[in-house]
C-alpha cells in the first residue's frame, strides 16, 4: 500500500513535467492550450506557480513516454493519466488543460483536466478517480498554496473552482481554497480549522453550490467555525469577477458583501415561509437546531448573540427561543 502511493506520487510528478513541458515548449500547447490561458488572462507566474500543463491530442503520447521510461501501465491507470480500452491504453486528458492537484507537503496527488473547447458531450472538467493519494474528501484544491497566508490573515476564502484560486492568487489574495462545489466534508473543515476559525465561503450567486455548502453548515458549527459567505453577482464567479473589476475592488467586494452565514440561511427560509405560519414554525425549529450546535464552551456567548439576533429577525421572544435550542441540546 505504502509503496503504491509512492509509486503514484513519482508518476504523478513524472507527468506534470510532461505535461508543462506540453504547454509551453510544443507548437500544439501553445497555439490551443497556452494562447487560451492567456486569452482568459492568466499570467505566466500564475501558470508556473500553480504548475498548469496541457496533454497533446494525439491518442497515446503519454502512454508511449511512460512506457519508454519503464513506469507501469497499471499505475498510471490507477493514477488516472490513462485509460484502458479493449486492451490498449490511451491518454485520459487528451486535448485537455491540466492542473495539478498537491497535498499538504507540495506533492502531486492528482489532477484536474479541463476542456479547451466546451462541448456538449464531454464532462468541462475530468478529475483524478479514488485512490490510495487522492481522497477527494480529503482536500482542498490549492491548500499547500494558501496555508501561510490563512494563518497569516487569520481566514480561510473557499470558492468553488480551480480557476477562482489561481486568478485570486494573481489578484494577490492567497488564502483561497477551492471545494470542486461540493458540499464540505468534515475532514476538509478539519483541515481548515487547523489554521483557522474563520471561513468565508465565495460561491457565484446563481449556484447550486451554496445549496451544498448550507447542507454543511451544522456540521461547520459544531467544529466551531464563524462561517460567513460572500454571494457573487448572477453569471460571474470569483475568477470572472476580479478579472472584470480589478483585484482592489474585489477585495473592498468581499469585504462590504460578507454575510453571517447563519442569519443568511435565516433570511432565506422566511423569504421561502412568505406569510404561510405552518412553514415560519418551522423555519423557527430550523434556526434553533442550527442554533443548538454550539456545543462548546467557549461558543456560549456567540450562541447567546445569535439567539439575539435571530428572534429579533424572526419576531418572536428571546427567551422562547433559547428554551427552544436548549431542549434540542440536550
Ligand atoms: P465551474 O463549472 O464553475 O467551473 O465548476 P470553473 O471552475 O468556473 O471553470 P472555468 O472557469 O469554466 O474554466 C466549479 C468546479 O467544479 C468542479 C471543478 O473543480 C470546477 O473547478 N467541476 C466542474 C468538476 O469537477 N467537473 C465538471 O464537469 C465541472
Ligand atoms: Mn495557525
Ligand atoms: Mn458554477
Ligand atoms: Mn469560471
Ligand atoms: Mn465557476
Amino acid at each position: 500500500q505504502q509503496q503504491v502511493a509512492e509509486s503514484l506520487l513519482i508518476l504523478n510528478s513524472f507527468a506534470q513535467k510532461y505535461f508543462s513541458k506540453n504547454l509551453t515548449e510544443t507548437e500544439e500547447g501553445q497555439s490551443a492550450a497556452l494562447s487560451y490561458l492567456k486569452h482568459r488572462g492568466f499570467r505566466e507566474e500564475v501558470i508556473e506557480k500553480f504548475q498548469l500543463g496541457y496533454n497533446l491530442e494525439a491518442k497515446d503520447d503519454l502512454v508511449t513516454i511512460l512506457q519508454k521510461s519503464q513506469f507501469s501501465l497499471e499505475v498510471a491507470q490507477k493514477a488516472g493519466l490513462v485509460t484502458n480500452r479493449n486492451d490498449s491504453f490511451y491518454d485520459s486528458y487528451r486535448g485537455r488543460i491540466i492542473f495539478p492537484i498537491h497535498n499538504q507537503s507540495g506533492k502531486i496527488i492528482g489532477f484536474g483536466a479541463r476542456v479547451i473547447k466546451s462541448n456538449e458531450k464531454a464532462p468541462k472538467y475530468i478529475n483524478t478517480p479514488e485512490n490510495e493519494v487522492y481522497v477527494k474528501s480529503k482536500i482542498l484544491y490549492g491548500t499547500y498554496f494558501a496555508r501561510q497566508a490563512i494563518n497569516k490573515f487569520d481566514e480561510c476564502l473557499l470558492v468553488e473552482g480551480y480557476t477562482d484560486v489561481v486568478s485570486l492568487h494573481q489578484a494577490g489574495i492567497e488564502n483561497v481554497v477551492a471545494s470542486g462545489g461540493t458540499s464540505l466534508t468534515i475532514d476538509q473543515l478539519r483541515l481548515i480549522r487547523k489554521h483557522t476559525n474563520n471561513l468565508t465561503i465565495i460561491y457565484d450567486g446563481d449556484s447550486a453550490g451554496v445549496k451544498a455548502a448550507l447542507r454543511g453548515l451544522d456540521m461547520a458549527l459544531e467544529e466551531g467555525l464563524n462561517v460567513k459567505l460572500v454571494l457573487i453577482p448572477d453569471n460571474e464567479d470569483p475568477d470572472s469577477y476580479v478579472k472584470k473589476i480589478g483585484a482592489t475592488p474585489f477585495r473592498a467586494f468581499v469585504d462590504e458583501n460578507k454575510k453571517d452565514f447563519i442569519i443568511f440561511q435565516l433570511e432565506v427560509m422566511l423569504k421561502d415561509a412568505g406569510n404561510d405560519t405552518a412553514k415560519k414554525s418551522a423555519v423557527v425549529n430550523q434556526v434553533a437546531e442550527t442554533l443548538s450546535k454550539f456545543h462548546r464552551a467557549e461558543d456560549f456567548t456567540k450562541q447567546q448573540d445569535y439567539i439575539r439576533q435571530c428572534s429579533g429577525i424572526l419576531k418572536i421572544d428571546e427567551g422562547g427561543l433559547t428554551t427552544l435550542v436548549n431542549k434540542l441540546k440536550r
